[in-house]
């Protein structure tokens, strides 16, 4: 399962890639606009900059909801780095999108998925990666990994190539879970991977490892 950092915090994207487990980052204009970064020169400026700090994939995404500006966006951003992959939302002009990038050698990732049919027609179109928005499904008062296990049974059955990028992923136990049903990625905030780490039983045995060194020492 490859891991990947949703932020455009590029201290949490160092401490991250430090840790040694990253393999990519997600961003998108909200989280940009979190961070302070607004107008497209300063964008454009940090997703290198993200580029410059991991050696995955880094998403970013297109603000165009046209089939024409999306091109020449996605276009953009992939000459940015070759690290980048282009975010096309899932509408109709989107889907149009994502199969010209696919025909062009331009990698994408196909965000705000909340149904087994969007993942198929983002499959059928050539995404490489597709993001199940779980955490945004489990608000509403739905079941944001059943729809991780009924993708991976869809690509299962005709061996599609496009990654699961459970998206959205709000705590450890979103993590823990999409691994059990063969997410091929996870993308979440850090404390979501920092949650990984912890287990007192871990502490409790160190705590006491330590202790008994020092007698014998
Ligand atoms: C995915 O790429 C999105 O950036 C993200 O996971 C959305 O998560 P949220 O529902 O916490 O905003």
């Amino acid at each position: 399962m490859k891991f990947f950092i949703d932020t455009a915090n590029l201290d949490q994207i160092r401490e991250a890639q430090q840790l040694g487990v990253l393999d990519g980052v997600t961003t998108n204009p909200s989280l940009m606009a979190k961070e302070g970064i607004t107008g497209r020169n300063n964008i454009l400026k940090h997703y290198v900059d993200i580029c410059n700090i991991v050696e995955g994939d880094v998403s970013a995404e297109v603000i165009a909801t046209d089939f024409e500006g999306m091109i020449k966006e996605g276009e953009e951003l992939a000459e940015l780095h070759d690290q980048i992959v282009v975010k096309v939302p899932m509408i109709r002009d989107g889907v149009k999108a994502l199969k010209y990038f696919s025909d062009h050698g331009i990698r994408t990732n196909c965000t705000l998925v909340f149904s087994p049919g969007q993942a198929l027609l983002a499959a059928k179109a050539g995404a490489n990666y597709v993001s199940p928005f779980i955490g945004r499904i489990d608000d509403i008062s739905s079941d944001g990994l059943s729809l991780i296990a009924e993708i991976r049974q869809i690509y299962d059955n005709y061996a599609f190539q496009t990654e699961i990028l459970a998206a959205s992923i709000r705590h450890t136990m979103h993590v823990i879970e999409c691994a059990k049903l063969g997410a091929d990625v996870m993308t979440g905030p850090l404390s979501s991977i920092d949650g990984l780490l912890k287990h007192p039983l871990t502490d409790i045995g160190l705590e006491k490892f330590l202790a008994d060194y020092k007698k014998g020492n």
